[in-house]
């Protein structure tokens, strides 16, 4: 892996957004697996100038979305793709289907794991995956526990998620499950990325980093056996690791 540090979230930002650009296939289309959520958001706002001043062609792009929750109207802000389109879709100009979603109201969630499952299959993997980092080191909704051979799969979420996740919604909500792409997916994704900033991130990015033989207590520690990932921090995320940086 790669880890690089940035003195702000803004040149986090654009520096994760230039590495996403360089990972687009010179031919054919790329897809590329983007979460929600707050981290990405100063990457999704560097695309989206990009895109709308010209400097970038997004008409060959497939975006997937990383995950959902289970039992929670889409409708809802707190929304997985509440947040896609709130902090990136509605910004840029995309035709129906260049955007990959999990239907969370399949009939078998099961088959719609499989959907999206083969249809990255069938795209020969990720091209690009960018995943933030839970303060319990999940990526996605895969929580501590979760196989590094899982592809996308129902997840039961660990308290510390139900609890942080909060954040997102305007009331008290009650979250329990969610679907998501598995850590496979982060594995053999040709460019996969965890982007992590500020503070509160600091005590897990240490984690990640001294946990050099990967274990499934900490599922972002799979990074250290994928050799093509980069860990895109700022500096207060990586204030607390072991980390060379000037
Ligand atoms: P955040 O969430 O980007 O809102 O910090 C990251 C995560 O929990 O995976």
């Amino acid at each position: 892996m790669t880890v690089k540090v940035f003195d702000t979230y803004e040149r986090l930002s654009r520096a994760t957004a230039d590495l996403i650009i360089g990972g687009i296939r010179k031919e054919g289309k790329s897809l590329i697996c983007i979460a929600s959520g707050h981290t990405p958001r100063g990457v999704f706002k560097c695309l989206a100038d990009d895109a709308n001043s010209g400097k970038l062609d997004l008409s060959n792009l497939i975006f997937v979305s990383l995950d959902e929750w289970l039992d929670i109207d889409p409708k809802d802000s707190g929304s997985c793709i509440s947040m896609l389109r709130n902090d990136f879709f509605d910004h840029v100009k995309l035709r129906d289907d260049q955007v990959v979603l999990f239907d969370i109201n399949a009939k078998d969630l099961q088959v719609e794991c499989k959907r999206i499952n083969d249809l990255i299959a069938r795209h020969g993997g990720l091209d690009v995956m960018l995943v933030g980092i839970g303060t319990n080191g999940h990526i996605g909704m895969n929580e501590p526990g979760t196989s590094f051979d899982t592809y996308a799969h129902i997840s039961t979420l660990a308290e510390e998620t139900i609890v942080t996740g909060q954040k997102y919604f305007t009331t008290a909500t009650n979250l329990s499950k969610g679907v998501t792409l598995g850590i496979r997916h982060f594995q053999e994704a040709k460019l996969p990325i965890i982007m992590a900033n500020g503070s509160k991130k600091a005590p897990i990015i240490k984690k990640v980093i001294q946990t050099t033989t990967p274990t499934v207590e900490v599922p972002a520690s799979v990074i250290h056996k994928t050799k093509q990932a980069y860990l895109m921090l700022d500096r207060e995320a990586a204030h607390d690791a072991p980390i060379d940086f000037k």
